[in-house]
């Protein structure tokens, strides 16, 4: 393994047919999944000389300290991959010295993924019953989660044709952990014409969510407030007002709207608005280290990483998403120092340009 891409074909060659359609799919014709590859492709770096040593590629984000600019993204039931599930990624990420997000929908509890010793930023769903998404927050919070991320870009599940083709159900052994929902849930009922996981989410999930939502979310909890799956940048601005302390611009790794942008381009505006006020993240097709130095230049302050990991979870569990990370970690460093860039801020001042490979 010396690349992120390689778990992919691991990863592929050990899931049941339907659990890799379910991880690596996209929405609709899946033209937004392969728009963020071409545009991170597509983004070309000007190096600089004789900008002396690399002092390191240490961050801090949110008041955690991380060894690079990269946080686990938020994936649902990772326990479909490996038995160990999210407590394994929890270990790597721990390893790696790197934050976890961690789904509302995770397949191990959040207090158990806790006893890892992770930082963990709590990643919620809207659920429709609001004393349900009331104690969902206060469990994050008692088992130590040190900032809440909540994603905004699922009012409905986007229609995933691999899964409605594959009638994608959870197997019983998989379950939403934080939500007490057990074997029977609408997530394991397969049926023809449907995936059950987006039926289970319509059922779960609130879709007329409106600003002041948002609002009453930041009024609930004192803890760093993320928004995921921002692209637009009025949105990034409403929310900033609302006392968000950071953004995620994301289209889901393509898994909602087909036809949204990619998100590297649409992260210039949304940094040239908010960029000064609150950090600025970016995940959808982030495979390398290069990639995230791409992500810097273009003035994002960290990336979330999604499916790699899962490929190498699914490959190796713990020590296999350790290894992912470790790859990312050396090969941000080499990127940083070819560069020219002391530490991770000066990439930030990189030129880049977005058509010279195209
Ligand atoms: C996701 N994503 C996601 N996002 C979120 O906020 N909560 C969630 O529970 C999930 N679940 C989930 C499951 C799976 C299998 C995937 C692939 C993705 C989206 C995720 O956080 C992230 O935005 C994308 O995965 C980033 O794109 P890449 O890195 O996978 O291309």
């Amino acid at each position: 393994m010396v690349s992120l891409l390689d778990f992919e074909a691991r990863a592929k060659a050990l899931l049941p047919a339907d659990v890799w359609d379910f991880i690596d799919g996209g929405s609709g014709c899946e033209i937004t999944m392969r728009a963020n590859r071409q545009a991170l492709d597509s983004v070309s770096v000007y190096p600089r000389v004789l900008g002396g040593a690399l002092s390191g590629t240490e961050v801090s984000l949110l008041g955690a300290s991380m060894a690079m600019p990269v946080a686990v993204a938020p994936m649902a039931y990772q326990r479909l991959v490996h038995p160990a599930g999210e407590i394994a990624m929890a270990e790597a990420a721990c390893q790696a010295g790197i934050p976890l997000m961690l789904s509302a929908l995770s397949s191990c509890a959040v207090e158990e993924v806790a006893r890892t010793g992770a930082t963990i930023w709590f990643q919620l769903y809207w659920l429709r019953e609001r004393p349900r998404l009331e104690q969902l927050i206060e469990r994050a919070q008692a088992a130590g989660s040190t900032a809440l991320v909540v994603t905004l870009d699922v009012p409905i599940m986007g229609r995933r044709l691999r899964d409605v083709r594959n009638q994608f159900a959870l197997p019983a052994g998989v379950t939403a952990a934080n939500l007490a929902d057990g074997p029977a849930s609408r997530a394991h009922l397969s049926s023809v014409g449907e995936s059950a996981v987006a039926a289970h989410t319509s059922e779960l999930f609130g879709s007329a969510l409106t600003w002041s939502d948002l609002q009453w979310l930041r009024s609930r909890s004192s803890l760093p407030l993320v928004v995921k799956g921002i692209l637009d940048p009025r949105d990034a601005v409403r929310a900033v007002e609302v006392g968000a302390d950071a953004v995620v611009v994301s289209n889901h790794g393509g898994r909602q709207l087909d036809g949204a942008p990619a998100s590297v381009i649409a992260l210039s505006a949304v940094v040239a608005e908010v960029g000064q006020q609150c950090p600025v993240l970016v995940d959808s097709g982030i495979r390398s280290g290069m990639d995230v130095l791409r992500a810097l230049a273009l003035g994002a302050s960290g990336v979330l990483v999604g499916r790699p990991l899962l490929w190498a979870l699914a490959a190796g569990g713990a020590a296999g998403a350790a290894q992912a990370l470790s790859l990312l970690g050396a090969e941000f460093r080499e990127s940083l120092i070819l560069a020219g860039c002391a530490d991770p801020a000066a990439a930030g001042q990189l030129r880049t340009d977005l058509s010279s490979h195209r």
